[in-house]
């Protein structure tokens, strides 16, 4: 595993080189050991992208909890032709019928936590035991609670063993502009719910559209203290 201190030099040159350099490091470092986590929002477009035309050839993963929008269904098909790859999607093991009879109807409305505990973290806890590093489209600019990540952060993966994963954001310092920016200029397809005033796209129980002047992800889980869903609060940064 990466010390300490390589981690702090690795985020230092990785802030001011371009972010096709920092793929291509993860790439040279742990191959298809390392895989992009998207749910197609802009930056994770934006990182595909990159590593096609860089001959990086990462697996792509999205976390499928059932409930995504149609046209977010839609859209991993659509993906999937234009960039010429497989997106694997990874399910919980109970189906949206199943949970509503284990944890009653609608558990999105009781227990949110729960829910994405369910849906979205157990499944990629499975996915990350096989990884040693999980690229995500996570940008500083998002949210408050986003404003401090790393390009590169170390995680405790497994407390018994003390197996660690790499976290790779080599998004962290992009803006919405820039991502839109890029998006548009390669004519890549994205999700038409964008361009309806969602701000970020979740599953549709917890997605609403936020007001222009709120922060972009104000329409998830309204109504809720929840602003996180767990995949990025589960494991301890340990670097
Ligand atoms: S979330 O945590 O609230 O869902 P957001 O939608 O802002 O996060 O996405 C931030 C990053 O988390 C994405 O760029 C992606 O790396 C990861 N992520 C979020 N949702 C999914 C998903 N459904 N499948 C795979 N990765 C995801
Ligand atoms: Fe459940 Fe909502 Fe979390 Fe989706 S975002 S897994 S519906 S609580």
């Amino acid at each position: 595993m990466l010390s300490p201190e390589t981690l702090r030099d690795l985020n230092e040159r990785f802030q001011t080189e371009p972010t096709e350099s920092t793929l291509t490091w993860a790439w040279n470092q742990f191959g298809d050991r390392a895989a992009i986590g998207t749910s197609f929002q802009g930056a994770g477009l934006v990182m595909i992208d990159l590593a096609r035309r860089n001959g990086l050839d990462f697996p792509v993963f999205t976390l499928d909890t059932g409930l995504l929008f149609a046209e977010t269904m839609a859209l991993k098909l659509k993906l999937e032709s234009f960039f010429g790859i497989q997106i694997e999607s990874l399910e919980p093991d109970l189906s949206v019928e199943t949970q509503a009879e284990v944890h009653g109807p609608e558990l999105w409305k009781r227990d949110p936590d729960l829910c994405c505990t369910v849906r979205k973290v157990v499944p990629l806890q499975g996915k990350l035991a096989s990884l040693d590093c999980w690229i995500t489209g996570l940008r500083r600019q998002q949210s408050d609670t986003r404003s401090a990540i790393g390009v590169i952060e170390s995680y405790l993966f497994d407390p018994v063993s003390g197996r660690e994963v790499i976290k790779l954001n080599p998004m962290a310092n992009w803006t919405r502009d820039a991502v839109w920016d890029y998006l548009k200029k390669h004519q890549i397809p994205y999700n038409p719910l964008q361009d309806q005033g969602y701000g970020s796209i979740g599953c549709v129980p917890c997605t609403r559209k936020a007001g222009r002047d709120e922060n972009e992800r104000a329409g998830r889980w309204m109504g809720f203290q929840k602003t996180e869903c767990g995949i990025h609060t589960f494991m301890a940064r340990k670097a």
